[in-house]
């Protein structure tokens, strides 16, 4: 068995080692949230945090998690309402929504190297998240609130 801690649970994973970890995730554990999407590492939708390091889960394998942190958009914030999900939900980010998750798990990473990310810091980390919606400007609009909500907070 696989062990790691999942949402601040410690898990312990049935499947074979070689596994994605997205399909614990979503099959074994229930954390609906983190999509499919390519299945290959291209597209996102399947972010989640490793040890606090943003990563596609489905190209990363149950054995090289064992032991670590995963975070799902599930445990990013109590509630929903960590500063990324609540400014998306103010600036209306989400189309179909299938992609946002991954969205929102990438921009949570990238804020924690660019707490205050230019134009150019966002489409460089943002490069590998697809939205078949091209609701783009919107996600950047999203991250650059949540940047400002999150550099206030600090300041107060
Ligand atoms: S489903 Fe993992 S990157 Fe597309
Ligand atoms: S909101 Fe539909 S794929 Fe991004």
């Amino acid at each position: 068995m696989i062990g790691f801690m999942l949402n601040g649970q410690k898990v312990e994973s049935k499947l074979p080692p070689d596994t994605p970890l997205l399909w614990a995730i979503r099959d074994e554990f229930n954390h609906t949230g983190t999509k499919f999407g390519c299945g290959i590492g291209f597209c996102g939708a399947c972010t989640v945090h490793v040890d606090g390091r943003a990563v596609r889960s489905c190209i990363t394998t149950l054995e090289m998690v064992e032991g670590a942190i995963v975070t799902t958009i599930e445990g990013l914030g109590a509630s929903g309402q960590h500063p990324l999900q609540k400014a998306w939900i103010n600036v209306q980010a989400p189309q179909c929504g299938y992609c946002q998750s991954g969205q929102i798990m990438q921009a949570a990473a990238l804020l924690v190297d660019f707490p205050d990310p230019t134009d150019n810091d966002i489409a460089h980390a943002m490069n590998g998240n697809l939205c078949r919606c091209m609701a783009y400007y919107r996600i950047r609009d999203a991250i650059k609130l949540a940047a400002s909500e999150i550099n206030r907070s600090k300041e107060a």
